[in-house]
């Protein structure tokens, strides 16, 4: 998969060099190139925003340095991600469609935003994805472009060695992961749960399972209701 980022702080993008993007890197699964917008401003000052039409506070990137960038990394056929509290929600199902590109750019915006004609025009030729990566405002899109490239990336065929983690994390089945633990068994009178040391897999399976459709219950109720993965005799005290 190609990644092209597009950022006034690409600096910023330094830390996909690191643990798993930049195992993948290495692995040649992840070819990431990260570029400064200001590369396509013309003027001494390389200005990249200004005050917005209508007024209120704050400013708002320029059309002219994104149309060119866009038009510099993002081929027809690729797909641009621009990072936006306004977004959709950013989801393990909208990572695992984006893993199936073959291109994506990723647009960080700063300030108010990035002048909406630039998405308007951009659409005529690729698809756009305006994604939030959860209900609360960052300084701008670029950290939010580290985490859709990281789940991205981890869900490339061939990069985890062990497909069945994949398959057990939390949201891969709607269901937050059971509490996992390792040795010692017993740690500061904290014993693990016993089934765990039985090695009975299906009663571990059993409990494992349970224990995820519990911490859904509490943590997120608002995820598909997890009565429906459930026993009538597990209902009780859940609903
Ligand atoms: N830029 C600023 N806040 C953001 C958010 N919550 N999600 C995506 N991009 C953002």
């Amino acid at each position: 998969m190609r990644v092209d980022v597009v950022s006034i702080f690409p600096a910023y993008l330094d830390a996909l060099d690191l643990s798993l993007p930049g195992r993948a890197r290495r692995a040649g699964l992840l070819d990431l190139h990260v570029h400064d917008l200001r590369t396509w401003t013309h003027d001494r000052h390389r200005t990249v925003d200004d005050t917005p039409y209508g007024g209120g506070a704050g400013m708002v990137m320029k059309p002219g340095p994104w149309g060119e960038a866009l038009d510099a990394v993002a081929p027809d056929g690729a797909t641009l991600v621009v990072p936006t509290p306004s977004g959709r929600p950013f989801t393990q199902a909208v990572a695992a469609d984006l893993a199936t590109r073959e291109h994506l750019v990723v647009a960080c915006g700063r300030y108010e935003g990035i002048d909406q004609r630039v998405v308007d025009d951009a659409s005529g030729r690729l698809e756009v994805l305006e994604l939030s990566v959860g209900d609360y405002v960052l300084n701008g899109g670029e950290v939010a472009a580290l985490v859709v490239v990281e789940a991205v990336v981890r869900l490339l065929p061939g990069f985890m060695g062990n497909a069945d983690s994949l398959a057990e994390e939390s949201h891969a089945d709607g269901l937050l992961e059971y509490p996992v633990y390792t040795k010692p068994a017993s740690w500061r009178g904290h014993d693990v749960p016993e089934v765990l040391l039985s090695g009975d897999h299906a009663r571990i399976a059993a409990w494992r399972h349970d224990q995820s459709v519990r911490r859904t219950a509490e943590r997120r109720p608002d995820l598909a209701h997890p009565a429906q993965a459930l026993g009538a005799a597990d209902l009780d005290g859940l609903l």
